[in-house]
């Protein structure tokens, strides 16, 4: 089964985070499928037992609203047990979106991979490419 990474961007930034991600599933020897959210069925991802979702800060520390906060509520309920990648892009502040994203998935049950979220400053610079791709591999390794 493909691994889903779902996301949300709005300018570019979160999807370039999600194209490495599946660049280090693939690189792990798994299947990737790389889903903008809106093209998404809730159901569909938590089927799997591993999946990543990726969003950047909107709002005030918020996830996006109209798109993804719907499908990360819907998701809420279905991820007991799962293991979940968070990442996303932030701009002026200090990452509190993904703080609050990450206590969020853990309540609903999930495990996160790498412990927590990876997070870049506006357009992912290489370092943290590299760490998307290194957590992509994490996943394809945490799918076997
Ligand atoms: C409407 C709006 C609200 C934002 N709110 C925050 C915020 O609360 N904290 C923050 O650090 N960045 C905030 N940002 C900056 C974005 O998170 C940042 O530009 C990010 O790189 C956008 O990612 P994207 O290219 O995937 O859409 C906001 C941007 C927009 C357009």
């Amino acid at each position: 089964m493909s691994i889903a990474v779902v996301y949300w961007s709005g300018t570019g930034n979160t999807q370039a985070m999600a194209e490495a991600v599946v660049r280090g599933i693939v690189k792990g020897g798994a299947e990737a499928e790389l889903l903008p959210v809106a093209q998404a069925d809730p159901a569909k991802v938590a089927a799997g037992d591993v999946f990543a979702l990726g969003c950047p800060s909107m709002g005030a520390e918020e996830l996006e609203e109209s798109e993804m906060e719907p499908f990360v509520q819907a998701l809420e309920g279905l991820v007991s047990g799962k293991k979940v990648l968070l990442f996303g892009s932030y701009g002026w502040g200090d990452g509190e979106w993904m703080r609050t994203w990450e206590e969020r998935m853990k309540e609903a049950g999930a495990t996160l991979i790498g412990g927590q979220g990876v997070i870049a400053n506006e357009a992912p610079d290489g370092e943290a490419v590299e760490a998307c791709e290194k957590a992509g591999e994490a996943l394809a390794e945490a799918a076997k």
